[in-house]
């Protein structure tokens, strides 16, 4: 299979962009979307659960770097040394779900308080657009589906709740001091760096890398609870267009991909494409507040910002277990050592 191409986003040559989150999984495909479309990128991270390797290999495949910037979104004073003279913010930085289960606390700091500081600063350094990354966590399991952005806002956990907190002060701040923002709302995303290990372990590496040392995938409850997936590629450029697109300051889009999967089925897709349908997936008791099902309506994101899926789930999946491979056995093994099956107490 040919490597997938990296989106570029028009509308971006020369401008200035300030990521926090920029080491972590989506963050680090933004900065290269960002980069390889012509921006200057100033990436900001604490490392809490990003990686300074994620930002590595920018140079080799964009043409050019970005440059890392070490601080905490909490940190009003680094953000107004760091943040001035940037165009355009993109909010990424966060601690997730799981977190969120053992620690709500810190949790909702960071994700809630840590939004408000990064728009006061962005509101002092008048940016041209503040583009902030919520969940579709927060709108709890779908009541109707597929979910269009007027769906109930009713997060099942803190990390939904602190989510929602962020999107609402995003928006607050257009309303009472026309700070230009936009939420974009990505339903899951998988692809390139994204986690296996840990509580920040997603599903499909989880399952990936259990199935390429030949274990079963664990699925959390009967496995009929559903998401929506997306590759990050798809979701990188639908936050970068959120920032070029002209007049959508104050809206709020859902980034999906329009497809419904059960937790089940891609247990069995994914032993599929690694060659193992004989790892059938093994079962342990449902994550607290697990969300039972997301299925997103995308139409408002497609329409409005040029939101498309360009790279299907077969392509997305095989890319990823590819790079796992290139890894090598012993680092795959070193990656399934690094997961915590039940990492909520
Ligand atoms: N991964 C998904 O499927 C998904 C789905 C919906 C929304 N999102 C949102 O997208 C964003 C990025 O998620 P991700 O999956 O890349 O997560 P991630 O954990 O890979 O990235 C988050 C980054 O934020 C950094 N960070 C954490 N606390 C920080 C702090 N106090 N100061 C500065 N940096 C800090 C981490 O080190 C990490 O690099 C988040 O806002 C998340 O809520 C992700």
């Amino acid at each position: 299979m040919a490597e997938l191409a990296l989106p570029t986003v028009s509308g971006l040559s020369g401008a200035r962009c300030f990521v926090t989150g920029a080491a972590g999984f989506i963050g680090s495909s933004l900065v290269r979307v960002l980069v390889k479309s012509g921006a200057e990128v100033v990436a900001f991270d604490n490392l809490a659960t990003g990686h300074a390797a994620n930002l590595a290999g920018v140079r080799a495949e964009t043409g050019k770097d970005a440059r890392f910037v070490h601080g905490d979104v909490r940190d009003r004073e680094k953000l107004a040394r760091v943040l001035p003279g940037a165009d355009f913010v993109f909010h990424l930085a966060c601690l997730g779900v799981r977190h969120s289960i053992h620690s709500p606390f810190e949790n909702l700091d960071v994700n809630a308080r840590g939004t408000l500081a990064v728009l006061a600063e962005a509101r002092a350094a008048k940016v041209k657009r503040v583009v902030h990354t919520s969940s579709s966590e927060v709108y709890g399991t779908a009541k109707h589906v597929p979910m269009t952005e007027e769906h109930a806002t009713d997060p099942h956990t803190v990390y939904g709740a602190s989510k929602l907190d962020g999107e609402c002060c995003a928006r607050a701040f257009w309303r009472c001091y026309q700070t230009p923002t936009v939420v974009v709302r990505p339903f899951n995303a998988y692809g390139p760096r994204s986690h296996s290990e840990g509580d920040s372990g997603e599903v499909i590496p989880r399952f990936l890398v259990r199935t390429l040392v030949g274990k079963r995938p664990v699925v959390f409850g009967d496995g009929s609870q559903t998401r929506d997936f997306t590759h990050v590629y798809d979701t990188a450029a639908a936050l970068a267009r959120a920032a070029t697109t002209p007049n959508i300051e104050g809206e709020t889009f859902n980034v999906g991909a329009g497809a419904e999967l059960t937790i089940a089925e891609l247990a069995r897709i994914v032993a599929d494409a690694v060659g193992r349908p004989d790892l059938i997936a093994e079962h342990i008791e449902p994550r607290p507040g697990d969300v039972l099902r997301l299925f997103a309506d995308s139409s408002k994101a497609a329409r409005v910002l040029g939101h498309s899926i360009t790279v299907s789930m077969t392509d997305g999946i095989a890319d990823l277990a590819a790079r796992l491979r290139a890894l090598g056995d012993d680092a795959i093994r070193a990656l399934d050592a690094g997961i915590v099956v039940r990492s909520w107490t």
